[in-house]
């Protein structure tokens, strides 16, 4: 048995098509952005059933602040609703709210509602949330490298103990696991800057479908597939046989 039969404990998801689910249907793109966070509650809920312990999505990207303002705007007023609303069943469905990226970029009212979200939600372990808004792999690897030499410069560490582990709990999710299962809907096969550090080993999941179509079925699916891989990190599979059958 690989470890892969199992299922995976952290899933990173790029919700990508939002917009053109909304094209295809002639509505405003923000149509497509209000069915997305429909689509995210039940993918939550199903994951949680399913046993994932860990999800990590991809709701704003750094760069996302350059598309049109309107667009822009309607999305800040979706987040605060989604805070609002969703915080609440989240906490009494024991999930714990996160958000990962540089949220002093957001209004302060935002970010008063983030951080409450987090305190509420703090003490929940049946699964993680991870919301990654204002994120940026790059930026989340500059931000680890600025922690770690002003960790060397406060003399909090010695240069020569900066390893990859230290270096990884400066990173964002850096007391998690790194993601088994990466999952971008949409159709376009990139990464668009989301978790660069932490996927290094991360098992790849490309799908068409539009993320407000992305149902629990096709998570299942995705889940199945990650399931029939074998994850190598380099080894031969003669290798993982052997340290899976002893
Ligand atoms: C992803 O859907 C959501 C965000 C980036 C906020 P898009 O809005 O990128 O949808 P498409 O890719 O244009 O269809
Ligand atoms: C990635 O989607 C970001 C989110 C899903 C939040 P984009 O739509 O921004 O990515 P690109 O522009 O197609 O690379
Ligand atoms: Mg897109």
């Amino acid at each position: 048995m690989t470890n892969t039969a199992e299922i995976p404990t952290h899933i990173a998801i790029v919700m990508d098509g939002n917009g053109r689910w909304a094209q295809k249907r002639k509505r405003p793109r923000t149509f497509g952005h209000q069915a997305g966070l429909k689509a995210l509650r039940k993918i939550v809920e199903h994951a949680g059933k399913s046993g994932v312990r860990e999800l990590t999505v991809f709701a704003f990207s750094s760069e996302n602040w350059s598309r049109p303002k309107k667009e822009v705007g309607r999305l800040m007023d979706l987040f605060m609703r989604a805070l609002d609303r969703e915080t609440k069943e989240l906490h009494e469905n024991g999930v714990r709210i996160r958000f990962i990226g540089d949220l002093a970029a957001f209004a302060p009212e935002m970010q008063q509602k983030i951080d409450s979200a987090m305190t509420q939600t703090a003490e929940n372990r049946k699964m993680t949330l991870n919301v990654a808004a204002n994120y940026g792999g790059r930026w989340d690897i500059v931000n680890a490298a600025r922690k770690t030499a002003e960790a060397v410069a406060n003399g909090q560490i010695m240069l020569d103990e900066v390893d990859e582990n230290y270096f990884s709990r400066q990173a964002a999710l850096g007391d998690s696991s790194n993601p088994d299962l990466f999952i971008r809907t949409g159709g376009e096969m990139r990464i668009s800057n989301f978790l660069l550090w932490q996927c290094a080993y991360t098992e790849f999941y490309f799908t068409p479908v539009l993320w407000p179509d992305f149902a629990p079925a096709v998570l299942d699916e995705a889940i199945a597939t990650y399931q029939s891989r074998e994850r190598r990190y380099g080894l031969t599979g003669e290798q993982i046989k052997d340290r899976y059958s002893a």
